[in-house]
């Protein structure tokens, strides 16, 4: 099992390049489903879930081939297998992104039920309600969800909640079904942007996306023209932005989508973190003094949860006291105790956590717990004083490329070691 280990302490300088997005990628690579011929992208980040999705479009019947982050993916020929097994689906939620491409392709799908994670219940419900709208039917099934449908045809759907995973399988299916499909309520994340912009390229038609109301009109098929890029990773790029900071550095994080990050940079510079905006990239460095702000986790363009642990970590080490409240998820605080271990200053209440910061965090060896918890953690431990242990890095290698080889880079005394299990 590895860990990292992590001496505090450094101010990290530099310049690091951000990866392509995991969101973006994820959701794109099992867009591959649509197609009957080899489809293309480059940018797509060496990850852990880059490699469970590898294996599942092999299960399903799809050649991949993965190199320097370009990624081909082609139907083998031996017909669509349309099947994702419990012991992928178990390994990644995103799974369930298959459901949709199945559907459209085949007019059949059986995936396995994702059950929760550290993070909460992760329900696909509302995955389902708007497929059967489009005239799938469903079965639950020892433990897989199986679907039918003669022909998807275009349906207006309305979302009860902006749902990311939803709205990429929606549009998915939508693009190959008959006539047109209004999404309402729709997620409005980059990452969507991206996966239209790379369906439309090859031939979707897809408007809206990036809004709340979403337009599909099906088409009979897709073709590629050319390979597509995916887009940076914002996430990644704000874990950076967050670490120069605490950390009383400054770094030059390229590549960054400054302009999908906007309710993150807000923040920071209202922490007094100074950020200075070039083409593609940002120089973050503190200002003095970092002071603690409140944080409220919402849909994009809201504050993203996916940035909340990481936030928090550097609301420890802030002059006062923050707020932050979780309204995405129902169980994101599993890097509390690892922070209070650590010396932080945080009380629970429901969905909420109070911050108090604190003059310094002491190494301790801790656990990651999910993916984002893991990188606040990570990022905690460059602050503190002596020696931290992050076990289970396994939950960061899912969503972050190379982190300790980019930290090292930035002068952080890192390294990746075996422990016990
Ligand atoms: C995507 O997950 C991301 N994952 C998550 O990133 C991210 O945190 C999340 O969107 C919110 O931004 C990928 O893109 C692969 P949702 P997803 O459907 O699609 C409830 C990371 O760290 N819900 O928008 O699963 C659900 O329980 C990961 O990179 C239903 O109730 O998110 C949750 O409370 C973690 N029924 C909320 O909506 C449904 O049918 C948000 O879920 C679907 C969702």
């Amino acid at each position: 099992m590895d860990s990292l280990l992590i001496q505090g302490g450094v101010s990290l300088k530099g310049t690091v390049k951000v990866s392509g997005a995991k969101n973006a990628a994820l959701p794109i690579l099992f867009g591959g489903i649509l197609f009957d011929e080899p489809v293309v992208f480059e940018n797509v980040p060496h990850l852990r879930d880059i490699q469970t999705t590898q294996k599942l479009l092999e299960t399903l019947g799809f050649a991949t081939n993965f190199e320097q982050n370009r990624m081909e993916i082609a139907p083998k020929g031996s017909g669509i297998v349309p099947e994702a097994p419990y012991d992928l689906v178990k390994t990644m939620r995103a799974s369930v992104l298959c459901l949709g491409p199945l559907l459209a392709r085949l007019g059949e799908a059986s995936v396995a039920m994702p059950g929760g994670c550290a993070i909460g219940a992760r329900p696909v419900d509302l995955h389902l309600s708007a497929l059967e709208r489009m005239g799938a039917e469903f079965t639950l099934d020892g433990g897989y969800i199986k679907g039918r449908c003669k022909k998807l045809r275009g349906a207006h759907i309305q979302f009860d909640f902006p749902t990311v995973g939803g709205t990429e399988n929606i549009m998915m299916a939508a693009c190959l079904a008959e006539g047109e499909t209004v999404l309402d309520n729709a997620a409005r994340e980059p990452e969507i942007v991206d996966l239209a912009n790379f369906l439309n390229s090859c031939g979707a038609k897809i408007e809206g996306a990036g809004q709340t109301q979403i337009r599909i009109r099906g088409v009979t098929g897709l073709s590629q023209e050319q390979p597509y890029r995916i887009m940076p990773d914002r996430i990644e790029a704000g874990t950076y932005l967050i670490a120069a900071a605490m950390t009383n550095g400054e770094v030059r994080v390229e590549d960054c989508p400054y302009k999908d990050m906007e309710a993150l940079c807000s923040k920071l510079e209202a922490c007094n973190v100074h950020l200075s905006y070039e083409d593609n990239a940002v120089v973050a460095k503190p200002h003095g003094e970092l002071n603690a702000v409140d944080i409220r986790t919402l849909p994009h363009p809201g504050f993203p949860t996916d940035m909340q642990a990481q936030f928090m970590a550097m609301l420890t080490m802030c002059r006062g006291s923050g707020i932050v409240e979780e309204t995405i998820f129902e169980n994101r605080f599993m890097h509390v105790p690892e922070l209070v271990r650590m010396g932080a200053d945080i009380r629970l209440s429901g969905n909420s956590a109070l911050v108090r910061g604190v003059p310094s965090l002491t190494g301790a060896p801790v656990m990651a717990s999910d993916l984002r918890a893991g990188a606040a953690l990570v990022i905690a431990g460059l602050c503190a004083d002596g020696e931290t242990r992050v076990d289970r890095i396994y939950h960061v290698d899912r969503g972050y490329e190379g982190m300790e080889l980019k930290l090292q880079e930035l002068g952080a005394r890192i390294r990746r070691v075996q422990t016990p299990a």
